[in-house]
């Protein structure tokens, strides 16, 4: 069987990171092959470019950041996501190409039907790849924010306060609904437990259906 590709999308804090890795392990056990990664990220240079991104003393003007973004996906989809998708893995990633529209276009006033430049660059950046299914975690901001706050994270984005998460959460909550097929939105006030049986439901029977 060819693999799957399988990404994490949704605001800062929402436990993600967490969820992509439990998952990763109760897939193995399962007995799949489990590829983890993430965005930007996941080869040296694609790392090299996330920290030069994520800088919050290091400023760059818009259009370079969304290249710098699409450069690290390059890289990423050409030497790991898709050779792995392509030997049978299933493949996680944190985060993908949802996160450039949200982030880069939603957020920065586009409106839904104005991210055409937006997909045509993440459709080249990642040469055609596109999840199989996406697993959005959402969830009231104000709920989140509490656990983002315990986790003391601190980054460009995520400095930007509670209007910017209800600002992402609406942004990835409009793709959810243009792309309901592929993007599944996951409640994730709950525990971590029940958090993750939503998300291996759906897994699961994207599983079933690929095999039927
Ligand atoms: P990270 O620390 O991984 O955040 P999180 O734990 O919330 O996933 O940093 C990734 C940041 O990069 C996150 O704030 C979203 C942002 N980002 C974009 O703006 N555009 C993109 O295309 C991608 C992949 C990420």
């Amino acid at each position: 069987m060819k693999g799957l590709f399988i990404s994490f999308e949704g605001p800062d804090g929402t436990g993600k990171t967490t969820q992509l890795k439990n998952v990763a392990t109760a897939l193995r056990a399962q007995g799949y092959e489990v590829l983890e990664s993430r965005e930007p990220g996941g080869t040296i240079m694609a790392e090299k470019v996330r920290n030069i991104v994520l800088d919050p003393d290091l400023p760059i003007n818009n259009i370079t950041e969304v290249l710098l973004f699409s450069a690290a996906r390059s890289e990423h989809v050409e030497k790991v996501l898709a050779p792995a998708v392509e030997a049978g893995k299933i493949v996680l990633c944190d985060r993908f190409s949802d996160s450039t529209l949200v982030y880069q276009g939603l957020t920065r006033g586009l409106k839904l039907d104005e991210l055409g430049e937006l997909r045509q660059l993440n459709a080249f950046a990642s040469n055609g790849l596109v999840p199989d299914m996406t697993l959005l975690l959402d969830g009231r901001p104000e709920v989140l924010a509490i656990r983002r706050d315990a986790r003391g994270v601190s980054d460009r984005y995520e400095n930007k306060g509670l209007d910017f998460q209800h600002s992402l959460r609406n942004g990835f909550l409009a793709l959810a609904e243009a792309e309901p097929e592929r993007i599944k939105v996951i409640n994730a006030e709950g525990t971590q437990e029940e958090v993750q049986d939503l998300i291996m439901q759906e897994i699961t029977a994207l599983l079933e259906k690929v095999k039927a």
